[in-house]
């Protein structure tokens, strides 16, 4: 474990950036912090490097992985067609949480894409990564550095919990800033479209470009909830999870209902509201008025829950708006895509 939480400035940390880029040369894979969560990096290369992300995740090989840059010359060798809507966006929000889908050239490990003729790259708006990509001299895929499934880090912590022994390291950088994933946007058809809402918003790409759409399957999940059993569960926590679309009593009645049949039982609130709720175990995840807080504490309350070994857990959502949608659409996808709504008489 490395510590460079003391800023890249200082000499130890700017050793310890070295030493896990040298690795990184050296075909090993190393997880290190992002803006939005940590990710597990490896030479996108080197398919040696690839197996060994897929491998210590436990990541399904037909998932493709996002190709990290430092800077934007490093694009000419993962892609040769960048059209304008795509310069647009790299103008508007790179370095940051932006993911765009371009036509992929060929040059990096098959298994990165998953074999699809597009590769997805970002260049990341933190100081820890970009001193990392940068002395790293290649393009580095990094999926989350969770395994699959789980919640995705937003500490060093998370990520030792998690893969210990089977990374070479961990660079520590601190607690993540936007604590969500970037937005992916495919950008190879002539509107941008939308494969996952996260760290800039629809709204924002939509200033910008004037025109995007959603990929539909984003809606599909959270139309109604699923039958039981066909059940999307990523960024999880062990317990069942539900979200409740309601007032704090409706909420409440779940609770009771659930500790009547012995269930020990979380709330997933947020500031302000949790002297509501009477429960097992009740947490907050950031403040109501101020969604972004919501988006840094989500996937840290979701793994205290799983500290907590509660049953169940009953969650509040939110105005899928601007950040709220990306963070609806990993509550959803916690929780399986189950949600209650409160009658209205
Ligand atoms: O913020 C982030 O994006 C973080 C940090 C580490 O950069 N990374 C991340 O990676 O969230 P991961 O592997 O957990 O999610 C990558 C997403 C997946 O939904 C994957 O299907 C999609 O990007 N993706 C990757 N390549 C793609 C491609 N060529 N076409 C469509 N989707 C792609
Ligand atoms: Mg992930």
């Amino acid at each position: 474990l490395w510590i460079v939480d003391k800023g890249v400035d200082s000499r130890e940390s700017y050793q310890q950036v070295e030493r896990a880029s040298l690795w990184i040369r050296q075909g090993e894979v190393v997880a290190f912090p992002t803006e939005t969560v940590y990710g597990l990096g490896g030479d996108a290369f080197s398919s040696q490097a690839i197996e060994k992300i897929f491998a210590a995740k436990g990541r399904p090989s037909d998932n493709p992985l996002i190709v990290h840059i430092a800077d934007e010359h490093q694009l000419t060798s993962l892609t040769n067609e960048v059209n304008d809507t795509a310069r647009a966006l790299i103008k508007a929000f790179w370095p940051g949480p932006l993911t765009l889908v371009l036509p992929n050239c060929g040059n990096v490990s098959p298994a990165v894409t998953a074999g699809l003729s597009t590769v997805a790259v970002r260049m990341p708006d933190h100081p820890v990564a970009r001193a990392f990509l940068r002395a790293c001299q290649t393009p580095v895929a990094a999926p989350s550095a969770n395994r699959s499934g789980r919640p995705s880090p937003t500490t060093a912590q998370h990520v030792l919990d998690d893969l210990d022994g089977r990374i070479a390291g961990v660079v520590d950088g601190g607690p993540t800033g936007v604590g969500l994933e970037s937005t992916v946007v495919d950008c190879s058809g002539a509107i941008p479209m939308i494969l996952r809402p996260g760290g800039i918003t629809a709204e924002a790409i939509r200033d910008v470009v004037g025109d995007v759409t959603f990929d539909p399957a984003l809606s599909e999940s959270s139309e109604r909830p699923r039958s039981p059993g066909v059940k999307y569960t990523h960024y999880a926590p062990n317990a069942r999870f539900v979200l409740v679309d309601g007032s704090p009593s409706f909420l409440q009645s779940y609770v009771n209902e659930a500790r009547d049949e012995g269930l020990k039982v979380g709330v997933m609130t947020t500031e302000g509201n949790a002297d509501q709720f009477d429960s097992d175990v009740v947490l907050t995840a950031g403040n109501r008025s101020d969604l972004q807080t919501v988006a840094r504490e989500i996937y840290n309350t979701l793994r205290m829950f799983d500290e907590y070994e509660v049953d169940v857990i009953y969650g509040e959502v939110f105005a899928e708006q601007e950040i709220g949608q990306a963070v609806m659409n990993r509550l959803l996808k916690a929780a399986g895509g189950q949600k209650v709504i409160e009658p209205t008489e």
